[in-house]
């Protein structure tokens, strides 16, 4: 008995040191661990951690249902789910977040008409905030709200346009990149502040989010370390920011800028930001000063306290943290293993890295009211550093977020990346959804990714489809 485990040890072994002769460790299919779900096709985001208890699994759906729930305008005979507005941008959080998955900027081909709704906006003005974060425009706060309750104005309207971007690969193959503008027009309270500052971003797949909130800070800080060591362009930087339910500064993790720490910030900030939804974090609606209207408009829950409760706060949160990741794909397949190497070749997983354990037990400050011990203690492969780097001068928001400069962007997971447009129908890209696909997407790196991007156009036509074979592995 000890025997034969002692050879499946082994066997389990040499496997590993086989794939990290490649450079990196793919890790098998178990992209989460013990969480990860066998899943493909539209509900591939949709699924609870693999190992949850009962208990948890009656709890996710519960926090599920307040994902998916429209939110109404006040007063209305549901007080439990009333309060929307005055100004928002989506119903629900499943309203950008379609499946759990990604959203993609606004279809002009459907007419110019479409607005915008998993593509926002978020503003300020030079300077920052009393804990560090970006100073929000006076009349329009951190975010535009281009949807509004009856009896109240929208901000306003935006249109975006796309311009082509002509590139050639070394074997002579040329590529047309598009870069997107955007106009805001119709804005109801007048002018923007001068210098305002716009930051576009579309709202990501959140699969695996509460694996990524338990990996340990000394990882992250490891991978600076790693980085700065290797004496190479690519150097890595952990954002700091303020986290609001906690009241305190923190490593930061979610968004495209890592501008948020914990999934209850990012939870309640959502419903504030985007919903209207008041909460025990973010007790006050986003009205300011010069949008009278707005600041006029029956509050939810019939006026008193937040509109949502705690308890389905913590739900929603919990439910967020326990969406698993779902299993890798195609493993044994010659071109996806082929394009591993390469992925290797180009030094992808300096930045996107594959492998961690999360940590064994709870810390502060998350609790047990919004994770589960389901997540802890995994061996998880999300290909990230969770760093801010700088990719260049194409993808530049010019808006600083907390330490974050406005060129840079934290690296984005790469796990259920080919599962995008088997939720979503589409496979739009990068933090704005510029990209059209795997390979947009990587030729749109340069700055400290520069070395990774000219290797890949040195790469053969052959080549480069066996890189993006690998990365819709994932
Ligand atoms: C209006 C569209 C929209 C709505 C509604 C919305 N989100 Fe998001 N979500 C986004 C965008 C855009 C981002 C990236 C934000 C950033 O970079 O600052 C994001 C980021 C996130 C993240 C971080 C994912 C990551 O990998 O960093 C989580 C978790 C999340 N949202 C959960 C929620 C929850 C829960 C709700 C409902 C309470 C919600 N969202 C409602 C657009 C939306
Ligand atoms: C210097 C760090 C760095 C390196 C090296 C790097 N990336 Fe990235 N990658 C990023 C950042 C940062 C973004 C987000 C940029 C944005 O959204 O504007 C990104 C985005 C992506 C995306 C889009 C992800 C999404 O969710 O939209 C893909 C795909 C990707 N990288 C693949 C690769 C591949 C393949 C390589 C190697 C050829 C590579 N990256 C090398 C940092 C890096």
């Amino acid at each position: 008995m000890r025997l034969a485990r002692w050879w499946v040890g082994a066997g389990v072994t040499l496997l590993a040191v086989g794939a990290l002769a490649n450079g990196e460790s793919a890790g098998g299919e178990k992209t989460g661990g013990d969480t990860t779900v066998f899943a493909t096709g539209r509900n591939a985001f949709s699924f609870p951690a693999a190992n949850l208890s009962d208990p948890e699994r009656t709890r996710f759906v519960i926090g599920n249902s307040f994902f998916k729930r429209n939110w109404v305008q006040a007063p209305a005979s549901t007080k439990a789910r009333d309060g929307l507005g005055p100004h928002f941008i989506a119903r629900s959080c499943a309203g950008c977040h379609v499946q759990d998955g990604r959203g993609a900027p606004p279809d002009f081909t459907k007419g110019l008409s479409d607005p915008p709704v998993a593509l926002l906006f978020r503003l300020s003005v030079p300077g920052t905030d009393a804990v560090g974060g970006p100073l929000p425009d006076p009349v329009y706060g951190d975010q535009f709200q281009n949807f509004a309750v009856r009896g109240v104005k929208p901000e306003g309207q935006v249109a975006l346009r796309y311009h082509p971007v002509e590139g050639r690969f070394a074997d002579g193959t040329r590529y047309t990149l598009q870069r997107p503008t955007y106009k805001f027009s119709q804005l109801h309270y007048g002018p923007m502040a001068r210098g305002a500052m716009v930051s576009p971003r579309v709202a990501p797949q959140v699969i695996g989010v509460g694996l990524l909130e338990a990996i340990p800070d000394a990882e992250i800080l490891r991978n600076v370390r790693d980085q700065a060591a290797a004496g190479g362009a690519v150097r890595g930087v952990a954002n700091r920011v303020f986290d609001v339910p906690s009241q305190q500064m923190l490593i930061g993790r979610f968004g495209w800028k890592a501008n948020v720490a914990t999934l209850r910030h990012q939870t309640a900030s959502a419903f504030i930001g985007d919903i209207g939804i008041t909460s025990s974090v973010f007790n006050e609606e986003t009205c300011t000063q010069r949008q009278k209207d707005c600041r006029a408009a029956p509050r939810g829950a019939e006026g008193a306290g937040p509109e949502i409760d705690e308890k389905t706060l913590d739900d929603v949160i919990f439910y967020q943290a326990t969406v698993a990741p779902p299993a890798r794909r195609d493993i044994a397949d010659a071109q996806v293993r082929a394009g591993q190497a390469l992925f290797a070749k180009a030094q992808c997983a300096t930045c996107h890295r594959p492998s961690y354990t999360t940590a064994s037990e709870m810390f502060p400050p998350l609790t047990p009211r919004g994770t589960s011990p389901a997540l802890f203690g995994q061996t998880i492969h999300p290909y990230t550093d969770l760093l801010l780097h700088d990719v260049g001068e194409g993808l530049a928001d010019h808006r600083p977020d907390f330490l974050a400069t406005g060129r840079q962007w934290r690296t984005p997971p790469l796990w259920g990346i080919g599962l995008i447009p088997a939720v979503n129908g589409h496979q739009r890209l990068l933090h704005d959804g510029r990209a059209r696909g795997v390979l947009e997407a990587v030729l749109w790196h340069d700055g400290e990714a520069r070395e990774s991007r000219d290797a890949v156009i040195r790469f053969s036509a052959a080549e480069r489809e066996a890189l993006v074979k690998f990365v819709e592995s994932l």
